[in-house]
């Protein structure tokens, strides 16, 4: 019996007892069997959770790049590893050979060495979904420089704070880019933000919609020149396995966002090993995720994953109302995919448009559903299931978080019986575990609490960039010897798990990961604003949506109201991106704190929902009079 691919419940439970009971042993065997090492481990898994200390196959050689397209090249190079699928319908899809991709990526490679660049180094990629931003991916992994991808939606202020916090060299980015009727000045954004970046020697620019950009002499280089001349052989760079592979930016609740560290062999491992089943990838199937490389999710399913299973892994560059909201199911036809991976914020907005959109093409081929970022609510699922997949393909709803690296609890598709909006049962080498609020684990079935994980698996993030303490204190220090996710969780009478979104102040809107902090932090700064408090508040598309409540100065109380939210939403767009603005924006006279001054969260959000019967014990307070008033003038 293979471990490699499950077929049937019965090898899931095998399969997953024997990963639980005996998890060197397992993960040593799916290692050994399925890729290419350059030294063998010495031990397969070392940890402590107090430290926190994890090393999956330490002392082991390999490149990871070397797994995802070296070792294909006899089997299956002219195969297509990328499918790239551009924002413009008239324009031609590219089908990227597995050879091909491996000789951009070596010349990309051989680029980045010319201009300096060695192992260890930090480079930052700032591009939109097209081929190069794969290539320059792969070109770091393959030289042993650490990618820290930013999604190309985040403001100047956001690019650079994160450019610095890891002390970047070099930024890889692009004229500008496509966003369906949108182009974006991308290199204006870097531009700006460079300007607070004095460790970036070299900035090397894509050409790609042929906008006019100021170029600084010394420091901006178009690319494709340089590759016109590279050499096409790049030896890969021989990493040892807890080597950084990547750097990627999450949302804390607080502080500044965290750059969770994943390192090279047990990040391959365990994205390889659950995309082959978890999307139950077969040699000739087209496979395609929608999100961007900027987000884990594409890392993990777009790229490494897929790549190291030699598949064909669609990249779209456009979004999914352009020209019409047809589009991802014209994709899906003209490519004839076989696998699909959106987000329930995307089905929500495509489920409110005409069903002729869906009902027009060929749907046929689609075998597999894939649902992440947040959890789906049941009207989407059913919208998905029965329009999308004609109720013959299973959705596997799939649990996990950028710090996690891969997915974590997810059905196995024709293996795992699914339910509506559970994510089911923990993949193989998981073990989750529900905490009470007295930090202990709650036994059996039908039970609701914290969501924890109690053992190490090979793709956890390893610690947060320059701040090991903050990994520590974020992670590991809620519940002993555990980890802690941030998520709440019940478990249904057969041992389903469901999750029922964050504990913390961290808001999940459209799927992306807001903290409340800073996004307060970018209203404060505001010179009319006081004082301000951000919760989420449900909302149709986007799962949740973003109330704030906003104490003006003096100087602010004289200002037109109307001005003063656009000018909120302005600031917070140029601190962060537009992901983080405000729905609805409240002003408030004071806000309601505890008596050692912490904002009380709870009280603010029940008033964002409009559920103000039992706000519960509100006598504690500070000053319990701000409720009644907040209330009185609530925006509807
Ligand atoms: C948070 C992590 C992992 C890729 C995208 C998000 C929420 C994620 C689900 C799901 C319910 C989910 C959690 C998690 N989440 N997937 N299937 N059901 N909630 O990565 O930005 O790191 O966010 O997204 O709250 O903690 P992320």
């Amino acid at each position: 019996m293979s471990n490699y691919h499950i077929k049937n419940l019965e090898e899931y439970f095998q399969v997953y007892r024997k990963s639980v009971r005996n998890p060197e042993v397992f993960w040593e065997e799916i290692a050994e069997e399925h890729f290419v090492w350059r030294k063998r481990w010495d031990k397969v898994l070392q940890w402590d959770f107090t430290k926190p200390e994890v090393k999956w196959f330490e002392n082991a050689q390999l490149n990871i790049t070397e797994n995802c397209l070296d070792r294909h090249l006899s089997i299956r190079g002219d195969k297509t590893a990328i499918l790239f699928e551009p924002n413009n319908p008239e324009e031609e899809a590219q089908h990227i050979t597995y050879f091909q991709l491996h000789e951009r990526v070596s010349k990309m490679a051989n680029v980045l060495k010319e201009h300096g660049i060695k192992k260890g180094d930090r480079i930052c990629i700032y591009l939109p979904m097209i081929p190069e931003l794969a290539v320059a991916v792969l070109a770091c992994a393959r030289i042993g420089a650490i990618h820290s991808v930013v999604f190309a939606g985040f403001s100047s202020i956001a690019l650079s704070t994160r450019i610095n916090d890891c002390d970047c060299k070099m930024v890889i980015t692009s004229d500008g880019s496509y966003r369906g009727a949108k182009t974006i000045d991308l290199k204006g954004i870097v531009d700006v933000a460079l300007e607070d970046c004095p460790g970036i020697e070299t900035t090397l620019v894509v050409k790609r919609t042929g906008v006019k950009v100021e170029m600084k002499e010394g420091r901006d280089k178009w690319l494709q020149p340089l590759l016109d001349e590279a050499h096409a052989d790049c030896p890969v760079e021989v990493m040892d396995a807890e080597d950084p592979l990547f750097i990627l930016y999450t949302s804390g609740s607080t502080g500044k966002p965290k750059g969770m560290v994943h390192t090279c062999a047990g990040y391959m491992v365990y994205t390889a090993y659950t995309f082959k089943n978890i999307f139950q990838y077969r040699e000739n199937d087209v496979y395609w995720c929608t999100a961007d490389v900027g987000w884990i999710t594409g890392h993990s399913y777009i790229l490494y994953g897929p790549l190291a299973n030699g598949a064909t892994t669609v990249m779209f560059e456009g979004v999914p109302s352009y020209p019409d909201f047809g589009r991802f199911w014209e994709i899906v036809e003209k490519h004839k995919v076989n696998q699909f991976y959106t987000a329930p914020t995307a089905i929500r907005a495509l489920a409110k448009e005409n069903l002729s959109f869906v009902e027009k093409y060929d749907l046929s081929s689609l075998k597999v559903l894939g649902s992440v970022g947040e959890p789906i609510n049941e009207e989407a699922w059913h919208w998905y299931n029965n329009n999308v997949g004609k109720k013959k393909s299973p959705i596997v709803d799939t649990w996990w978080q950028t710090e996690t690296g891969g997915i974590l609890i997810s059905p196995i598709p024709y293996v795992t019986p699914t339910t509506p909006t559970y994510a089911t049962l923990p993949f193989i080498g998981i073990q989750p575990t529900l905490m009470d609020e007295n930090e202990k684990e709650i036994a059996g079935n039908q039970v609701e609490g914290r969501l924890c994980i109690k053992f190490p698996w090979p793709s956890m993030a390893r610690t947060i960039w320059g701040n090991h303490d903050r990994y520590r204190d974020t992670y590991f220090s809620a519940y002993k010897n555990k980890y802690f996710t941030g998520d709440g969780a019940m478990r249904d009478e057969v041992g389903y798990y469901r999750i029922t979104g964050r504990v913390d102040d961290v808001i999940i809107v459209s799927g992306h990961n807001l903290g409340t902090a800073p996004i307060e932090d970018a209203i404060n700064e505001h010179p009319a604003i006081a004082e301000s408090a951000i919760v989420g508040f449900p909302h149709d598309i986007k799962g949740n949506a973003l109330y704030g409540f906003v104490i003006l100065k003096e100087t602010g109380q004289k200002r037109d109201r109307d001005n003063l939210r656009k000018e909120i939403n302005q600031q917070i767009t140029e601190q962060i991106g537009p992901i983080a603005k405000l729905d609805k924006i409240q002003f408030v006279v004071g806000l309601p704190k505890t008596r050692s001054g912490k904002i009380m969260r709870r009280i603010l959000r029940k008033i964002a929902c409009n559920d103000t019967e039992n706000l519960g014990d509100i006598s504690t307070l500070l000053n319990p009079e701000v409720v009644e008033s907040i209330i009185k003038e609530a925006l509807k």
